[in-house]
């Protein structure tokens, strides 16, 4: 892996940190961040969005993917997922279906605030998905 490679996801991380503060999570607490490296390297962040009915929950995964495909990206590198935690918080399944459908098979790493915590593939964490090839 290059220099430059690991510098990107450094500051992938960075930028997931910085998105998870300003997460709108009043019922569990569980502030999450996402930061989402289109193709031409522009960096796109979400946090976790939560409401009084829980159930309408949007995880920062998808917030992310949902704000880079509103502006008219369509092909991605990459995500950071960051949370204040010891061991690691992968997606949710919701969110490896949605990152699967519109990013494919990204690279995941997985940080805390201070460390990163893993680093994944995501056809490792959806084996055999559904998706638009198979309708
Ligand atoms: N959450 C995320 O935003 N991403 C994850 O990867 C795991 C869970 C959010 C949803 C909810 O607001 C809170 O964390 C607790 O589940």
């Amino acid at each position: 892996m290059s220099g430059s490679d690991e510098r990107g996801w450094a500051a992938l991380v960075e930028a997931a940190r910085r998105a998870r503060e300003r997460a709108v999570a009043p019922f569990s607490t569980f502030k999450v961040g996402a930061a989402l490296e289109a193709l031409d390297g522009t960096l796109i962040t979400g946090c976790n969005i939560e409401n009084a009915t829980y159930g309408l929950t949007i995880c920062a995964e998808r917030v992310a993917m949902f704000k880079a495909l509103s502006e008219g990206h369509r092909t991605f590198t990459r995500i950071a997922i960051v949370a204040d935690t010891e061991a690691p918080t992968p997606p949710c399944g919701a969110c490896r279906q949605i990152l699967w459908e519109f990013g494919g098979d990204l690279q995941i790493a997985l940080a805390n605030l201070h460390a990163e915590t893993g680093r994944h593939a995501l056809k490792d964490l959806l084996p055999l998905p559904f998706d638009a090839r198979l309708l």
